[in-house]
């Protein structure tokens, strides 16, 4: 019953949980290639559009580590990986209620793509090593292993606020004392995934499953609760206290939307059709939502490959192609002047677009095939903080000098979905999301 209530929510999400616990345990893997970054195994995939659709469609979930990619040190046979790509297939594919695989996946290609480049002698080429210990990065576990740390937001007090997606709750980290409290929230598997506070302090959370946005009062700590008819990804308050959100899922029509918090009133907004994939099943599959310094509201697509920016006061929209293409522009973010800094996950770059010219300027992270996933703009100093998929690493990129520097993090397997920073400090706090047997946390980076 438990099973089939969590599989109508979010079931490869709940299945990965289950998997997390089982794993928790010491694998078999040889010792060394466990030790191998998912950016390593990667690097065995030649690069090209084949490779960024496989990023895009087989590592948003779990990374690309040893667990998936040779378990026991070994290579994966083409039966094994057209076994494993069925599953995925069944789970989340283009025609499942959560379809984050794209409809061109198919197993037969698939399976003989990785079973000819992840052989045990290409493996052997792979030169892992032991995730090096930062005094500048520090951990803290979740109460819940298998639990999957969504999304981090700093408040006024330096506390941070995490969602539970998999254990149904929020949580309060306090950094000085190290205290966590966990918070209920009144609604049944809640699946919190995104959260913003607003300028009064409270939280907007939003609820994927149940299709739903709360608000948690901070004063009384009470909730309210509004249904919102889609489910969700992502969140943003705009300076007159609407609440945005996008449907993930939506593609015909693919809508963002606006709660207005005092009547309780939502109000859609229909985006351009995507040309190729609003008739197709899967999608382009809404991502990102932000609120830019003027006021419009812009989303990701990451299979549709675009950035849209939507004009709320004319009701209009204009749509901006990524340069590469099947690039997988994931979570964004708006510097002090407006201009959006964009990780392309499966492109493997950090990319700038100038929304005036519609101009856009890729770098390459110091680390290939790192799969950035988030990025964050400190927009008191003007780094660009970029959270990475694959490289087990952090990226703080300084917009002056167009340099990189890395900040490592200790745990093999860290799929970063998010970051938030610390406006007086500073300092910056990730969520690790959960790859199999990857113990949920989230850590401090002291800049
Ligand atoms: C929606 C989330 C999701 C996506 C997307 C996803 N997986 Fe998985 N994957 C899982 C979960 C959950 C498990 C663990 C349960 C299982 O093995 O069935 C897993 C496990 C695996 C394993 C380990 C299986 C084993 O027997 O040890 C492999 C290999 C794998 N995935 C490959 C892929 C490939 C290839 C793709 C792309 C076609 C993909 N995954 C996409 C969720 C996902």
């Amino acid at each position: 019953m438990n099973t089939l209530r969590a599989l109508r929510f979010a079931p490869p999400f709940a299945l990965l949980a289950s998997v997390a616990s089982a794993q928790s345990a010491p694998t078999t893997a040889a010792p060394d290639l466990a030790l191998a970054s998912a950016s390593q195994l990667l690097g065995l995939l030649p690069d090209g559009e084949e490779k960024r659709r496989f990023i895009l469609d087989c590592t948003g979930c779990h990374a690309f580590d040893a667990r998936v990619a040779a378990p026991g040190g070994r290579a994966r046979t083409a039966v094994q990986w057209d076994s494993a790509t069925h599953r995925m297939l069944s789970y989340a594919g283009a025609r499942t209620s959560f379809p984050v695989i794209s409809a061109a996946r198919e197993p037969a290609s698939t399976s003989q793509w990785l079973a000819r480049w992840i052989t045990d002698s290409s493996l052997a080429t792979v030169a892992p090593s032991s995730p090096p210990a930062s005094p500048k990065v520090r951990e803290y576990l979740m109460p819940m292993a298998q639990d999957l740390p969504h999304d981090v937001a700093v408040d006024d007090e330096g506390k941070v606020v995490i969602t539970g997606m998999f254990s149904h709750r929020m949580y309060r980290l306090d950094p000085a004392s190290g205290a966590l409290e966990s918070f209920d929230i009144p609604v049944e598997r809640a699946n919190p995934r995104a959260v913003v506070i607003d300028d009064r302090g409270a939280w907007w959370v939003l609820l994927g499953g149940p299709r739903r946005i709360a608000r948690r009062d901070p004063a009384l700590g009470l909730w309210k609760v509004h249904e919102i008819g889609m489910y969700p990804h992502s969140i943003g308050v705009d300076a007159a206290g609407r609440v945005w959100f996008n449907g993930h899922f939506t593609r015909d029509p693919e809508q963002i939307g606006f709660l207005d918090p005092t009547s309780g009133a939502v109000t859609l907004r229909d985006v351009p059709p995507h040309p190729a994939l609003a008739k197709v099943d899967g999608g382009p599959i809404p991502y990102e939502l932000r609120i830019a310094p003027d006021g419009a509201i812009w989303i990701s697509e990451l299979g549709g490959n675009r950035l849209v920016r939507h004009d709320p006061a004319t009701n209009t929209f204009r749509t901006f192609d990524m340069p590469t293409p099947h690039s997988g522009p994931r979570r964004f973010d708006f510097d002090a002047a407006g201009t959006l800094w964009i990780p392309e996950y499966a492109g493997g770059k950090l990319t700038r677009l100038d929304p005036t010219t519609g101009r856009f300027t890729q770098w390459d992270l110091p680390v290939r095939d790192a799969a950035p996933y988030v990025v964050r703009v400190d927009r008191q100093r003007g780094d660009v903080w970029v959270g990475t998929g694959a490289a087990d690493a952090l990226f703080r990129f300084d917009p002056r000098t167009a340099r990189f520097t890395a900040y490592d993090l200790p745990t093999r397997g860290a799929l970063v979905r998010h970051l938030d920073i610390d406006p007086r400090t500073g300092v910056v706090w990730v969520a690790y999301g959960a790859s199999p047997g990857v113990a949920a946390r989230v850590a401090r980076i002291e800049p």
